[in-house]
């Protein structure tokens, strides 16, 4: 059973985390957590991240509709954007949305974090694309955001912020962070004559060792088992989404669809 209240303390706990860190300004972001399958709490709209107590966080049914919410306080402005996660992703049990320093400037040069040059950011996240600009609190959001969903577990807002998702909030929180600190690292070594990146084998390795520890989520490592059906990853791509093997039309029915056709090649049939 559910304890709501140590829940809704936890929520303030990452508001807190992440106001702290300089991942959003003012009263900016938004964390929400599923405690039901039709029940999810979230945080208020316009207040700061940073100075919630457990009052303040909403309950809203799977539409977004308020099932409580103490005095004057309403759900985020971008409930709508966290119900479409939940929508397409039922392993999701949190979200977080925050505008970070490194990862909203990627989001608003439109270079999404696909250079491989790190082992933790390839293992932990793989590839990081941008969604298309939406008007916030609209269906423009979760609409652009959509289709990256069932491939990331980290998805960039181009002009905006950055949204992370998993099965716990801590972890939700966690890829936040990797996002940031991938995205710092990446702007960091570009002014120090750019980065030297991790050859094909060398992630193809990191993609092993994702799949060795069971890691949940979606990643390329799990999804696209690009070297396998011999499509190119996001990451030895270095394109995004779009032109890798990682883009919209990859799913996994496509993929295991390449890979019988390979495998019924290679039998000769
Ligand atoms: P809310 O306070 O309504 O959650 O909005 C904050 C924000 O960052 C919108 O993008």
């Amino acid at each position: 059973m559910v304890n709501e209240y140590e829940i809704k303390k936890q929520i303030c706990d990452i508001g807190k985390r992440i106001y702290d860190k300089g991942m959003v300004a003012s009263n900016d972001g938004n964390i929400s957590v599923k405690i039901g399958e039709n029940e999810f709490l979230c945080t208020p709209t316009g207040v700061s991240k940073g100075f919630m107590t457990p009052d303040y966080i909403c309950k809203v049914d799977g539409d977004g509709k308020v099932i409580s919410a103490t005095g004057n306080f309403r759900p985020s402005s971008e409930i709508k954007m966290h119900m479409r996660v939940y929508k397409q992703r039922p392993d999701v049990k949190a979200v977080v949305h925050a505008h970070p320093l490194y990862a909203t400037s990627f989001a608003i040069a439109g270079v999404p974090l696909t250079a491989p040059i790190m082992p933790e950011a390839v293992i932990a996240l793989g590839c990081v694309p941008i969604a298309d600009y939406g008007t916030p609190s609209t269906e423009e959001i979760p609409d652009a955001v959509e289709k990256y969903l069932q491939h990331f577990d980290a998805v960039l807002l181009a002009n905006h912020g950055a949204l992370s998702f998993s099965d716990s909030l801590l972890s939700a929180y966690h890829k936040m962070e990797s996002v940031e600190f991938y995205a710092q690292l990446l702007y960091q070594s570009k002014q120090l004559g750019g980065p030297k990146e991790l050859s094909k084998e060398q992630v193809k390795r990191l993609y092993e060792v994702r799949r060795a520890f069971g890691m949940t989520g979606k990643h390329p490592a799990d999804i696209c088992l690009n070297a396998k059906a011999g499509v190119q990853s996001c990451h030895n791509c270095h394109q995004g989404v779009e032109e890798g093997g990682c883009s919209s039309s990859c799913s996994d029915a496509e993929l295991i669809a390449q890979i019988t056709k390979k495998v019924m090649e290679s039998l000769g049939k």
